[in-house]
């Protein structure tokens, strides 16, 4: 396994591989790789000849307020992971490599779909993420992309951002990757104290009831997020940012012409805010 800290070193080995007529799966993290970055990896060392990961805490996806330098880091074990998982390059950037003293281009989406849900309290946090993506897409040519469905949003987003600008590669969006009890696995989780941890497992009891009466179908959606709402404020340390029930395509409220629903929250426990949600395709 190579580790490459260069754009230009990376983006000419893949090229190399191209040329070779291998095919190229790629998945962009932050690193602090858990089972659920795993996850991804392993399908695409299943579906592709090579696989690159990136590792790169991308400031410009953190506001001022929050926790880019506190963000947990671990190369070695992350490294390692990659390799038993058999990842043929880690690209792992230092922030003058990405943001260069002269750098200048943004990609801001227009619409509601970066304005709603996580785009309400993280007014900038999409901007960031898409242009840092659609930098790697270029350092790293790839067939495939992962993203989890975790990051419901972020998938929806680079989706459309994929489609707008004409990138060639393929989005492939993976399942949601869970502790035993139920809370969605993050780098985020390693934040929670021991009683805090305990009362996290209320987010995903709450997607878990909204699920249910989503398929159950008898209560309206308002009804659903009530429910929901009661669950999550039933936990002291829990504090809600948002509950929401949209549209999985445009995030916006549900209409006739809805082929999926996002359940999504984003609740504060202590300090950390987590996130999690359910998709459902609608009969
Ligand atoms: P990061 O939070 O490190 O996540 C990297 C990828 O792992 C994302 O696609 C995310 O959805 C996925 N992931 C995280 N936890 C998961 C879980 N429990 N189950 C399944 N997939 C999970 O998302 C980012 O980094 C950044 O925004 C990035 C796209 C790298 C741009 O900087």
């Amino acid at each position: 396994m190579q580790i490459i800290n260069t754009a230009k070193q990376t983006q000419q080995q893949v090229n190399e591989w191209r040329k070779a007529g291998y095919t190229i799966g790629f998945v962009p993290t932050m690193g602090f790789l858990h089972e659920g970055h795993k996850s991804l990896i392993d399908c695409s060392v299943a579906e592709n000849d090579k696989t690159v990961v990136s590792i790169f805490v991308n400031p410009t996806q953190f506001a001022p307020t929050e926790d880019l330098e506190k963000y947990p880091k671990d190369f070695t074990a992350d490294s390692t992971m990659c390799q038993n998982a058999g990842v043929d390059l880690i690209f792992f950037p230092q922030n003058e490599e990405m943001y260069p003293k002269n750098f200048a281009t943004n990609i801001t989406m227009n619409g509601d779909i970066t304005k709603q849900l996580c785009g309400k309290s993280r007014p900038t946090h999409f901007s960031g993420v898409c242009t840092v993506v659609a930098k790697l897409f270029n350092i790293v040519p790839a067939d495939n992309a992962y993203f989890g469905k975790k990051d419901a949003q972020q998938l929806a987003i680079i989706t459309q951002m994929v489609q707008d600008l004409n990138f060639s590669v393929k989005i492939i969006g993976c399942p949601i990757i869970r502790e035993i009890d139920g809370l969605a696995k993050s780098s985020r989780n390693s934040y929670l104290s021991a009683d805090e941890r305990k009362a996290a497992v209320i987010v995903s009891k709450a997607i878990f009831t909204g699920e249910k009466l989503a398929q159950e179908n008898k209560l309206t959606v308002e009804q659903i997020v009530n429910e929901m709402h009661s669950i999550i404020e039933s936990e002291p340390l829990a504090k809600i940012d948002y509950v929401e029930i949209v549209d999985l395509a445009t995030l916006t409220k549900i209409s006739q012409n809805t082929i999926a629903i996002l359940g999504a929250v984003a609740v504060f426990i202590g300090k950390t805010r987590l996130i999690d949600n359910f998709i459902l395709e609608r009969k």
